[in-house]
């Protein structure tokens, strides 16, 4: 069957991005939203992080699904669509696809274009019976156009750790937001990565080849192209460690001189000291607790929590909160 796919994002997520980089270079500690990082160079540079030996989060969160996902599925109720939320890679997908016997519908979500079109094609391709329904937009503002269920039993899935990527406000916020995009048979899929040894985590973003750097750097690339800004991506070096109390990684650009930078699209000029840092990403670590928690305030249930034999990463299963 032939794809069908919604573009949502566009000329409306430029105006987005001009917005972020305008707050985000104002700040007294500057700060961009990591879901800028994903032109298609980006999407590409961190398919590459995910094959690196220290980036132990995908090889984990694989092994998970490729042991468990009959038993995922089943706990699930036996749901016969796929909602994927920044799908990414259709390998993860993939697994929980074959796992579902004949599933109805695949519905990938992402605000990267490429990654929508190259995924829905693939599946459509290789799913002969599939409906494939792919959305291009911003999981935090575009879940209203997920299209509505078919009527089976449907299973949401937010892999890869990105949801530790959200500070955690917004994180709960957006739970809360897939929680309404489940009907009462309906469940959700949530990979996080867990808290370790501090030395792991950290290597895991310190990769000796520096391909997180570049993937870091590329965010100053998609500034300097969609608004005509001037930094000198070489000026910057990629910093990542793990912070103890929060337990988050934090992921930032150091400036290694003093730099002005002049953004012409937003008429703006900005100055950075050297050793300044620009914040790109978080990405936080869980615990079963603090996964609880979060599920909690989001109106769900933590059901089921699965790891891989070395318990560095976590796929857990929730369903709507009884009321
Ligand atoms: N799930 C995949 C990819 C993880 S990388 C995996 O496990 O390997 C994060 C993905 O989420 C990227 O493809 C990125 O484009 C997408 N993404 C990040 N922020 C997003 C947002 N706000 N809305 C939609 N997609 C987003
Ligand atoms: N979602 C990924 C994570 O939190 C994103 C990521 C991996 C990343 N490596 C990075 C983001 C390096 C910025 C820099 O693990």
């Amino acid at each position: 069957m032939n794809p069908v796919i919604d573009v949502h994002v566009g000329a409306g997520a430029e105006r987005r991005l001009a917005e972020d980089v305008f707050d985000g270079l104002t700040k007294p500690f500057k700060e961009i939203p990591p879901k800028h990082f994903y032109d298609s160079r980006g999407s590409e540079l961190f398919e590459r992080i995910c094959e690196l030996p220290e980036y132990y989060p995908t090889r984990a969160e694989r092994s998970i699904l490729a042991d468990r996902a009959g038993e995922i599925v089943a706990a699930a109720g036996d749901p016969v669509e796929l909602v994927e939320l920044g799908s990414g890679s259709t390998l993860k997908a993939r697994m929980l696809l074959d796992a579902m016997g004949e599933p109805e519908r695949y519905v990938p979500v992402d605000v990267s274009e490429r990654v929508v079109r190259e995924a829905a094609h693939e599946l459509a391709d290789e799913y002969p019976g599939l409906e494939v329904h792919g959305v291009v937009g911003d999981f935090e503002r575009h879940l209203g156009e997920v299209p509505a269920a078919n009527g089976g039993g449907r299973l949401v899935a937010l892999l890869g750790g990105t949801i530790g990527n959200f500070p955690p406000g917004t994180r709960r916020r957006l739970l809360r937001d897939v929680a309404g995009l489940l009907g009462p048979e309906d469940r959700f899929l949530l990979g996080t990565d867990l808290v370790k040894d501090p030395a792991v985590i950290e290597a895991a973003y310190n990769d000796p080849g520096g391909i997180t750097a570049e993937f870091n750097r590329n965010l100053l690339r998609v500034i300097n192209r969609e608004l005509d800004a001037d930094f000198e991506p070489d000026a910057f070096q990629h910093v990542a460690f793990f912070d103890r109390d929060r337990e988050w990684i934090e992921m930032r650009l150091r400036a290694t001189r003093p730099c002005r930078v002049r953004v012409a699209a937003l008429g703006l000029d900005v100055q950075f000291a050297a050793g300044e840092e620009l914040r790109t990403e978080i990405s936080a670590k869980f615990t079963r607790r603090r996964l609880a928690a979060d599920f909690a305030a989001a109106g769900l249930e933590l059901a089921t929590l699965w790891t891989d034999p070395d318990g560095l990463f976590a796929v857990s299963l929730a369903a709507p909160a009884r009321r």
